[in-house]
């Protein structure tokens, strides 16, 4: 969709990179720790200033201890980290629970390990998923199930009671949580951000894996990190060694700047987006569009059947190349493309006036469909 935007010139709310400028403090960090020729291979999980810093925040922010000597490895964004961890941990044949529409990364990954997914769906408005289902999705065969809050596409935030639920399933059948926190500073209308490792008997067996792309709008960076239990590091570490080696190690040291921004930052970044949520909502339903209001991350589902086209494919098509917006298409998160035939994704990390002119020209749009 990315592509085509640019071919036809739109206004790209597809892909979820922002088009503003990241921090300076850490732009410069970046620029200084190059100067200081901080510029050849870290150790391979991670500079130790960093994996330092990644402590002291999981400390600071809830309260829970990992040791950076064991327990964190750094990796090349939040990408290799889930791809590194599965590789680890599953055997072929292995099942991996996965909440649907979900992240399309986590698809492919679970097919280069030969790991079989089991889907279950989060229902609008709330995006809420049936216990009952979820529990039958669990068996004997369950390695893990991955979990992602603030969640790509929907906005959803799970409750602490729904992760209680899970963690008790993950506990009941032995398995894994994987979870993609990468969303964790996005959060609107006082929601809060559980980290399920918190929860109790969910340390040792939660996967933590987050990034520096979104909170600190580097997306190019390629800066993630995983946290686990000393036995799943040294296993994870393995993979990610002969992956990638490791992540730019000028990067990692701009990353000790990132995670010591005062608090003042994350406030800033969950107010910004939520008035750039606010906007995009008002935009899109002006022109016509049915929204699920997100209580996290920087997306907005929304219903097109009332639009009358086949399918999201060639509405957003249309949209692209008649409108000049670019939108990704709901059947991307859907194992099963028929099940998001009816809904399309809009991103909203972007300039006030890239959003206002996607406004305009929706408006258009709707009065020539
Ligand atoms: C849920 C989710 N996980 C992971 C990523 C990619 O993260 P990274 O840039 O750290 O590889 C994205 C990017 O859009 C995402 O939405």
């Amino acid at each position: 969709m990315t592509r085509l935007a640019i071919e036809h010139d739109a206004v790209n709310l597809a892909q979820g990179f922002p088009d503003f400028g990241a921090p300076e403090e850490i732009k410069r960090a970046a620029q200084e720790a190059i100067a200081a020729d901080l510029n050849q291979y870290a150790i391979t999980w991670g500079a130790k200033p960093f994996r330092d810093a990644i402590a002291a925040k999981y400390r600071k922010w809830y309260g829970i201890d990992y040791d950076p000597e064991r327990e964190i490895t750094v990796c090349c964004g939040a990408t290799e980290g889930m791809i590194a961890t599965l590789l680890a941990v599953t055997n072929p044949g292995d099942e991996v629970i996965i909440c649907e529409p979900y992240y399309e990364n986590y698809g492919p990954d679970a097919l280069l390990c030969d790991a079989q997914l089991k889907f279950v769906q989060l229902r609008p408005p709330d995006w809420t998923f049936d216990p009952d289902e979820l529990r039958r999705a669990f068996s004997a065969k369950t390695k893990a199930i991955i979990l992602n809050s603030p969640n790509n596409p929907t906005g959803k935030v799970f409750t602490r009671a729904e992760l209680e639920l899970i963690a008790g399933l993950c506990q009941e059948f032995d398995a894994l949580a994987i979870t993609d926190e990468i969303y964790e500073h996005i959060l609107y209308d006082g929601a809060s951000h559980v980290p399920i490792a918190t929860l109790p008997g969910m340390r040792e067996r939660t996967v933590l894996v987050n990034s520096m792309s979104k909170t600190y709008s580097v997306t190019g960076w390629r800066v993630g990190f995983v946290l686990a239990a000393e036995d799943l590091t040294d296993s994870i570490r393995k993979v990610h060694d002969f992956l990638t080696v490791g992540a730019a190690a000028p990067l990692q040291q701009a990353g000790v700047a990132a995670l010591n921004l005062p608090d003042s930052y994350y406030e800033k970044l969950s107010l910004e987006y939520q008035k750039r949520r606010d906007l995009l909502l008002h935009l899109l339903e002006q022109a016509g569009f049915r929204c699920y209001r997100p209580s996290g991350a920087y997306y907005i589902m929304t219903d097109i059947s009332g639009f009358g086209f086949v399918n999201d494919v060639s509405f957003v098509r249309h949209m692209i190349e008649s409108a000049g917006v670019a939108a990704v298409p709901g059947s991307s998160f859907f194992s099963d493309s028929n099940a998001g035939a009816t809904l399309i994704r809009f991103c909203f990390c972007k300039k006030y006036e890239t959003l206002e002119e996607a406004g305009s020209r929706l408006r258009e749009f709707r009065v020539t469909l």
